[in-house]
């Protein structure tokens, strides 16, 4: 087998999510697990979480039906899943029988929750958009929506939510300003008497920084893996990342001065070098924008990636490393005092973390470790 993997420690993953427990003091948690838990495998990560006892998540967060589906016929938890997308006519009878929480996100859906005629009554979270811009019910109409939806027969409001567009940046004056347009909502339906069940509206950003946001239950997702949202919030909760990407080298060469490696001879050995080549590439999710930018850790030292980054393949410069065939190398996370995880990816390929574990691909086995 190929020596490519994805180590994911569960171990790291549960130290954050308690650490984000512990900042949010003891509130309910819904672990955001979608797109397979940021590419760390959804299953694993509910499991792991789940064996915390009382600390466990209240909920669960997914984008799409399928997700939630997956994660219900699993039985790994009881918790009530949610999804973000808006849900679809066609979808209902699957909501109802996996017991699986959809997001009511536009007037237009209005029509659907009215003419759904059910036996048992359907569960929503309502989406406020306050100024994300993206989905939900645009703050100024909420409350007549809301109200509307609250006297539908079939329906009952579960929850209502918010999402920030800036929560992760330094000035928060417009995260500040959606919470003004959400809370303004949620007291307009409070003094009409309007129940609108569990509120929320914080992502990793505000639970960081923004403790106003907390509400009855916070909705962290990137720090549940082990990473800031972006580089301008505070660290105030400790955070371990949970993936660590490995290969092993397979191959050493010599390459002359001035001889070029790999397509496009982009790179020039200005000496005699070793080079060792890695079986990962752009297939795998090891970026071609990382060509000649990469880096390795091995042997307790930093090796340098050279040439283009091909579909299978990756070379490095390993002239002063004292590697062999089979030596490990790490190639996104830390390992000893060494460190080039997502975020220096990141850096190089101008993104955030969320992508490069979202974008290790499937063909790259996911181990857990501890
Ligand atoms: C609605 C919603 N809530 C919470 C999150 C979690 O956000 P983060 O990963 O920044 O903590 C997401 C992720 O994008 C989301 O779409």
């Amino acid at each position: 087998m190929r020596p490519t993997l994805a180590e994911i420690s569960l171990k790291n993953l549960k130290f954050n999510y308690l650490s984000i427990k512990k900042k949010v003091k003891q509130r309910p948690v819904m672990a955001v697990v979608k797109a397979d838990a940021y590419g760390h495998g959804m299953l694993k990560a509910v499991e792991a979480l789940e064996s915390l006892g009382d600390a466990k998540p209240f909920y669960y967060g997914v984008a799409l039906l399928e997700e939630a589906v997956e994660l219900r016929k699993s039985k790994l938890t009881n918790a009530p899943i949610l999804t973000f997308s808006p849900v679809r006519e066609d979808e209902i009878p699957e909501y109802l029988k996996f017991k699986i929480i959809p997001t009511f996100s536009s007037e237009s859906q209005l029509e659907i929750l009215k003419k759904y005629k059910v036996e048992r009554k359907l569960k929503v979270h309502i989406n406020v958009d306050t100024g994300m811009g993206r989905l939900g019910i645009n703050y100024r109409t909420a409350f007549e929506v809301v109200r509307e939806i609250s006297e539908i027969e079939n329906v009952t409001i579960d929850g209502i939510y918010t999402h920030f567009a800036t929560s992760d940046e330094k000035n928060k004056s417009y995260a500040l300003t959606q919470l003004g347009r959400f809370k303004e909502v949620l007291g307009e339906l409070e003094s009409e008497n309007i129940k609108v069940g569990i509120i929320h509206a914080a992502n990793s950003g505000a639970i960081l920084d923004l403790p106003e946001a907390y509400f009855d239950m916070v909705r962290p997702g990137i720090s549940l893996y082990g990473y800031y949202p972006s580089l301008e919030t505070s660290e105030s909760i400790k955070l371990k990342p949970v993936m660590k990407l490995v290969s092993q080298i397979t191959t050493l060469k010599k390459v002359r001065k001035g001889e070029s490696v790999s397509y496009g001879r982009i790179y020039f050995a200005k000496r005699n070098i070793l080079a060792a080549s890695v079986p990962i590439g752009y297939a795998d999710g090891y970026n071609r924008a990382l060509s000649n930018e990469g880096k390795g850790i091995v042997k307790g030292g930093v090796v340098k990636q050279i040439g283009r980054v091909t579909m299978d393949r990756i070379l490095f410069d390993v002239t002063n490393a004292k590697v062999k065939v089979g030596s490990r190398i790490v190639l996104m996370g830390r390992e000893g005092n060494k460190n080039f995880d997502a975020w220096e990816w990141s850096k190089i390929l101008n993104t955030i973390p969320y992508e490069i574990t979202c974008n290790i691909s499937k063909r790259v086995p996911r181990i857990y470790v501890d």
